[in-house]
């Protein structure tokens, strides 16, 4: 038995976790067996991990930033990832590693075939069978961060709208090289649009497994 595994990406500000938690809405009720999780912060340890790095005033340096989050990954991977899919589970992830490819490569600007490198030892070759990115102008997002300024913001959530618009480069890149895998979802309309597609595209591709 072979579960599925569906990532979900967007730059800070793109409303991805609220389609989140509405699609794993809809597919409970439609049945399935759902296990939602994030990045970093999946499992305990990887909860300790992302306060010590992203919850903390120090200056982090950004190889270390790069390391933390693939020792998340590789927690996340062994411990939740794969005994849930192995199970027969849809396992729904908050980001995965097309996130350090857009922020930590395009963002912050290591090499690719580094970042790439990284990936493939924390992941084990784990790749997502469908990753959604939510689309969203980088002026749109940084404007609904600093309207949600009552929620404390983390290190990342601090960064300039050059770098977002970097990070947002990064995931159209993956986007036109594995058009299969990572739709791309014009999260600048309404959460209910946004929402049907979601679901229309994820039911499509579980059709297919
Ligand atoms: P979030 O849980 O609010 O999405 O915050 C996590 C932050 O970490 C977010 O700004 C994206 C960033 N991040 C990376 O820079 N690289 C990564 O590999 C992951 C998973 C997240």
């Amino acid at each position: 038995m072979k579960g599925s595994f569906i990532t979900f990406e967007g730059i800070d500000g793109s409303g991805k976790t609220t389609q989140l938690n509405k699609l794993a809405e809809s597919l409970r009720n439609s049945g399935r067996d759902v296990l939602v999780t994030c990045e970093p912060g999946g499992t305990p340890l990887g909860k300790e991990i992302r306060k010590a790095f992203l919850e903390t005033k120090q200056d982090v340096e950004p190889l270390a930033e790069l390391l933390l989050f693939a020792a998340d990954r590789a927690q996340h991977v062994q411990h939740l990832i794969r005994p849930a899919l192995a199970a027969g589970r849809i396992v729904i992830s908050d980001r995965y590693a097309d996130a350090t490819v857009a922020y930590q490569g395009a963002g912050r600007g290591f090499d690719l075939e580094l970042v790439e490198r990284v990936i493939a030892i924390a992941t084990n070759g784990l790749k997502p069978d469908l990753t959604l990115f939510f689309d969203i102008d980088p002026h749109q997002a940084v404007d609904r961060m600093a309207f949600r300024g009552e929620h404390k913001m983390n290190r990342m959530d601090l960064e300039s709208l050059e770098f977002y618009t970097r990070v947002r480069e990064g995931y159209l890149k993956i986007a036109a090289a594995e058009p299969k895998r990572f739709r791309v979802i014009d999260a600048g309309r309404s959460v209910d649009e946004i929402a049907e597609e979601t679901l229309e595209i994820v039911k499509e591709n579980l059709a297919r497994v």
